[in-house]
């Protein structure tokens, strides 16, 4: 994989420890309670998490912990039923469904499980997506896109579309229109749950050296070796932080 010319996050700093140091996510007392008719399932019951620029964490639990929750949280995909979230210094408990996407689609550049590449758009196409709702010319567009296609390895592939591409090259696609706003964090939501294992070990190679980088990168997964990659693991059960896991610093 081509690795020497990825680009360096526009939020890092040049003083490494102030970067380091400002938190990207605050999320103090948060708890969400789905209302189904009579029955409410109280699926985040109180969690405080911080995670600072730099950071690489992988959030872990079992099936109904509270993680897809969490994440949704997090991504600003829906809103907690109390506490309060702060994405890089603003907080978003309060912000309108306009307000919130725009935050989503500045701050947050998303990878999921299917990929959700739409077929019919090329492999710039796709990237450029993100750019394209933030009314980016395009020209522009296409330059970040090529750009961020040239980060993960596939500036070759540009012009293919996702059926034309294996699922490690689709899913790198996904890396690079996460990547294309220059967002302040990666949010991974089971990356990996569709790949071989050799696609696994790709996509999970090319988040080590984003991170290198300064990337800030959370990621949601239900492996164990996937988890491991991340510098620390925060384990969800039953909608409260079990406990956290130092892989490295
Ligand atoms: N939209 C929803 N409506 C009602 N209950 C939900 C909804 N989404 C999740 N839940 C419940 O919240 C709890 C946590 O779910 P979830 O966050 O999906 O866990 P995980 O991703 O760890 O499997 C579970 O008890 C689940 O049944
Ligand atoms: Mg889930």
């Amino acid at each position: 994989m081509n690795t020497t010319t990825l680009p360096t996050p526009a939020h890092r700093s040049a003083d490494p420890a102030t970067a380091s140091d400002r938190a990207v996510i605050e999320l103090r007392e948060a708890r969400k309670v789905y209302r189904t008719g009579e029955v409410s399932v109280e699926a985040l019951r109180g969690i405080d998490l911080s995670i600072a620029a730099g950071d690489y964490v992988a959030i872990m639990g079992p099936s109904g912990s509270g993680k897809s929750t969490l994440m949704h949280a997090l991504g600003c995909l829906d809103v907690l039923t109390s506490g309060s979230y702060r994405l890089d210094g603003v907080d978003v408990s309060e912000l309108d469904d306009d307000a919130l996407a725009e935050i989503r689609n500045l701050k947050i550049g998303f990878v999921f499980q299917q990929f959700h590449l739409l077929p019919e758009l090329t492999a710039w196409q796709n990237v450029a997506l993100p750019l394209m709702y933030a009314r980016v010319p395009l020209g522009e567009r296409r330059e970040r896109a090529a750009a961020a296609l040239d980060s993960v390895g596939l500036g070759g592939r540009a012009d293919h579309r996702p059926g034309e591409l294996s699922g490690g090259q689709q899913q790198r696609v996904a890396v690079a229109r996460a990547l294309v706003t220059e967002p302040t964090m990666v949010l991974a939501d089971e990356p990996t749950g569709n790949l071989d294992t050799a696609s696994t070990e790709d996509v999970l190679e090319l988040f080590d050296q984003l991170n290198g980088l300064g990337r800030t990168i959370v990621l949601i997964t239900h492996e164990t070796e996937v988890g491991e990659h991340a510098k620390r693991i925060v384990w969800v059960k039953d909608g409260v932080i079990d406990r956290e896991q130092v892989n490295r610093a």
